[in-house]
């Protein structure tokens, strides 16, 4: 079970005092939003650098962009360890996805809650990570979609059969009143950002949430 706060809730004006402030994440989820795949704009590569010479735990980049083919190899070079693209973006999913990996990274792709898993499931092998989004990407803070969950369910029985080593991610509205479910269909990878974020300790609610998935 593992916990990548993003950092999307926390202080942009700080950023790595709040990295700093989660030393129990197992990875550190970076959302890139470019105001065209999503109605929001946050960072890129410069800020993915500036990240991963401010912390030892591996970075999460999740790419919200149009166009993830052309750019997503260079948040490899940047120094994320794990790529996520989003296939409603992509025009080749199999060709990125290799690339991601040739450049030395993880290579994760992510689908929004209508996107179905099934036309995926010959090219999962092709991934280290699949990102079943909980909310429509684009906001931290919103609520938790339960109809993303027997698609959870149907991913992780596909991986199953498969017998693939893919580590199956939920990012949105996971909290602690919402992990268990998430856990319980399948995902063994939590994105978490308010709930992190907002907490009074939010070193102590990261391995809380871990406490609970792995109830
Ligand atoms: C939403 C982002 C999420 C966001 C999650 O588009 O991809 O990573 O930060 O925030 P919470 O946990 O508040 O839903
Ligand atoms: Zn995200």
């Amino acid at each position: 079970m593992q916990i990548t706060p993003s950092i999307l809730n926390a202080d942009f004006a700080a950023l790595g005092a709040e990295v700093a402030r989660i030393p129990s994440a197992d990875m550190v989820h970076v959302d890139v939003m470019d105001n065209h795949f999503v109605p929001n704009l946050t960072f890129g590569t410069t800020m993915v650098e500036a990240l991963a010479r401010s912390t030892d735990l591996p970075l999460d980049a999740h790419l919200m962009i149009e166009a993830p083919d052309r750019h997503a190899p260079a948040y490899v070079e940047a120094g994320a360890a794990s790529v996520t693209f989003h296939v409603e973006a992509t025009a080749a999913p199999v060709r990125l996805a290799r690339e991601i990996r040739a450049a030395g990274g993880r290579a994760s792709m992510a689908l929004r809650p209508a996107t179905p898993v099934e036309p995926y499931e010959d090219m999962l092998g092709e991934l280290d990570m699949l990102l079943l989004m909980t909310v429509e990407p684009g906001f931290g803070g919103q609520k938790f979609l339960d109809l993303v969950l027997p698609k959870i369910a149907r991913a992780k029985a596909m991986t199953d059969k498969h017998g693939l080593d893919l580590m199956l991610q939920v990012d949105g509205g996971v909290s602690l009143e919402t992990i268990a479910r998430c856990a319980e269909a399948g995902a063994d990878t939590f994105v978490a950002g308010s709930a992190v974020y907002s907490a009074d300790d939010p070193d102590a609610m990261v391995v809380a949430l871990r406490e609970t998935a792995a109830a």
